[in-house]
């Protein structure tokens, strides 16, 4: 039996090249060697979505975006979280398992405790519905961006504990975290976010492409800027980078102008796959509700072992 990849990306936005190269291109990547179930974590994203409308528009954006890069709905399992109610159900049972204290110190809580005074009990609780997403699939391996280690970290140690006190149920997931795009810069040179406003959008016009390659901060003292270079070796080969590099030193323009073609190369044609695909929404709610009843019978299975396990089955 083939293994399983799991991953997830909330609908919150359009996503950028930091989330395809980070971690969607590997789910694409291998689908032909994995049982893939792509998911769209929306209740993750009411934390920071709170129109209706929007959060409806993202979840069907990140769908038909899923399709635009290549995913296969006859091989994934592509599917909303929110279709799945299991995992909030595994959640609150998680929540037993594990001290404030100890989610007090996870890297992402403390940022946002640091930005924001009125944190909601959903943006402590994130980790813990993360578990739930990751360990009702008997998930073997979960590609994400540097900035989700923790999160994987704190989901084997979930693992651990419910498997400790209840008995072996859960498998041991591991993160994969590719080193050359763990975290991509942004047009800043910060780690590219949807909340930093430093993207380059994964499906952007030739118009977004030259107008954010052209802010893209460079720095003066520098023969190479180094920005421009971060985002450029995406595309290229440290090779091909090397004579571009060579010829235009010091003509930060030049070489700007150079990033924005080859961005128009590489995103063009998603783009335009990405535009034919939106113009057929009930096709893609189609994908999405087949694939959310796939996800339910295996978390559903998962879910009544966990039951049984702790106690509350009685019939
Ligand atoms: P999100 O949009 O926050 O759901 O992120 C989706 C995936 O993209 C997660 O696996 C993140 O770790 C990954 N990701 C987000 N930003 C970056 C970045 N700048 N570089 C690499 N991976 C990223
Ligand atoms: N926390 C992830 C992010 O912000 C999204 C996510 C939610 C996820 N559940 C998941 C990623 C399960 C992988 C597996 O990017």
């Amino acid at each position: 039996m083939s293994k399983i990849l799991l991953s997830g990306v909330q609908p919150s936005g359009r996503p950028h090249i930091g989330n395809y190269f980070g971690a969607m291109k590997q789910f694409v990547d291998m689908q032909n060697d994995y049982k893939v179930y792509a998911m769209i974590v929306d209740y993750h994203a009411l934390n920071s979505v709170e129109s209706k409308e929007e959060l409806t528009q993202n979840i069907l954006g990140v769908a038909i975006d899923y399709l635009a890069i290549g995913l296969d709905p006859e091989k994934c399992i592509i599917f909303k979280q929110s279709d799945v109610p299991e995992h909030t159900e595994a959640c609150w049972i998680f929540n037993n398992l594990i001290s404030m204290p100890y989610l007090m110190r996870a890297h992402a809580f403390k940022d946002a405790e640091a930005k924001n005074k009125d944190l909601n009990v959903a943006k402590f609780d994130y980790p813990v519905l993360m578990a739930a997403d990751i360990l009702l699939y008997d998930t073997d391996i979960v590609p994400v961006g540097q900035d989700q280690k923790q999160h994987i970290e704190i989901t084997r140690d979930i693992a651990q504990k419910f498997n400790s006190r209840y008995g072996e149920t859960f498998k041991l997931p591991e993160e994969v975290i590719k080193e050359d795009v763990a975290t991509v810069p942004g047009i800043d040179g910060q780690k590219m976010s949807k909340s930093y406003k430093n993207t380059i959008p994964l499906f952007a016009s030739d118009e977004e492409i030259d107008k954010a390659v052209m802010s893209i901060v460079t720095d003066s003292s520098g023969e190479r800027p180094e920005n421009v270079y971060a985002i450029h070796s995406l595309l290229k080969t440290p090779e091909e980078l090397h004579v571009l590099y060579e010829t235009h030193k010091g003509q930060y323009k030049a070489l700007k102008e150079a990033l924005a073609a080859d961005l128009k190369v590489f995103i063009g044609p998603m783009r335009e796959k990405r535009e034919v695909l939106a113009q057929d929404i009930e096709k893609v709610k189609e994908i999405l509700m087949i694939g959310g009843k796939k996800a339910r019978a295996k978390a559903g299975e998962k879910m009544k072992e966990v039951r049984e396990k702790i106690g509350v089955s009685l019939y």
